[in-house]
């Protein structure tokens, strides 16, 4: 692992030093263009979110470290940041190369099963590795949309776990609305669009999202819908306490278009 590189100049210097990932890599997260890795203004990679929410990141299935590389960029970085995938491959590039550019950047392994990207893994139901209340902005970006309806619990539930009091979890997720599809039953909520892998594109039903967001004692404080209809949403989490209320989720009523099917 190098550990002999020098810290990043400041944002404005070209950095030739900070690669991208390789495109093997970027093709497994969805977008392959460079700029979608690259932050070369250093303007705050989430402009809306007051700076204070940059103090602790978790980065909840960073890949191949999309969000690290611009938080990286940013001007000022995060104090700290860590970024957890079940992808070992993507998680030993971004220790080789993200990590000795960037103090306090971390990236570790989460040993969550997958049958083709850790199929040594323990399981289900693992916890992230912080303490409760310890992180001030939990990303979780094209991540909820690739768990199983288990899964997806478990982990809006981490997240209350450790969300600070004033922390934010900028979640992204498909949904559709159940009462469309009164063949479902109670107990079903996702869809899967995929026979061979489920976890290709998970769509959760709006209504169950915002009980299981209350049970967990969070609440939805920004909803931006997709500008294609039925493409993510951008959802953000907090803790619910008096005075905090819950935003209303809106209808889907984006122009229909296609974009890119998710890869797998
Ligand atoms: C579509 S990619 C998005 C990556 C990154 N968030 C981004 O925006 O570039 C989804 C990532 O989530 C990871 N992932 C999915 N389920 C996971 C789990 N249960 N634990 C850890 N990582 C997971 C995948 O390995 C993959 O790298």
């Amino acid at each position: 692992m190098a550990t002999d590189v020098a810290p990043v100049p400041g944002h404005g210097t070209p950095d030739a030093a900070l690669p991208f990932p390789p495109e093997e890599y970027r093709r497994l997260v969805g977008p392959t263009d460079l700029d979608a890795f690259d932050n070369p203004t250093g303007a705050p990679v989430f402009a809306h979110l007051p700076p204070a929410a940059y103090a602790s990141v978790l980065d909840f299935g960073c890949g191949c470290g999309r969000i690290a590389r611009r938080m990286i960029q940013q001007e000022p970085r995060p104090a700290r940041y860590l970024g957890l995938d079940r992808h070992a491959g993507m998680i030993e590039w971004c220790r080789e190369h993200l990590s000795p550019r960037a103090p306090g950047f971390e990236f570790q392994h989460h040993d969550a099963f997958h049958e083709r990207y850790n199929a040594a893994g323990a399981g289900s139901g693992v916890p992230f590795p912080v303490a409760e209340r310890s992180v001030t902005l939990v990303v979780a970006w094209s991540v909820f949309t690739h768990l199983l309806e288990a899964d997806a619990v478990h982990y809006v539930r981490e997240t209350a776990r450790v969300l600070a009091d004033d922390g934010v979890a900028l979640t992204t997720w498909f949904l559709f609305d159940k009462r469309g599809f009164p063949m479902m039953q109670a107990f079903q909520n996702a869809l899967y669009i995929n026979t061979v892998d489920p976890t290709n594109a998970v769509i959760f039903d709006v209504d169950w999202l915002r009980e299981q967001v209350h049970a967990a004692g969070l609440v939805v404080t920004r909803v931006v819908p997709p500008a294609v209809r039925g493409f993510q949403w951008i959802v953000e989490l907090q803790r619910a306490v008096p005075g905090r209320a819950s935003q209303a989720f809106p209808d889907d009523v984006a122009p229909l278009g296609i974009v890119r099917a998710p890869l797998d």
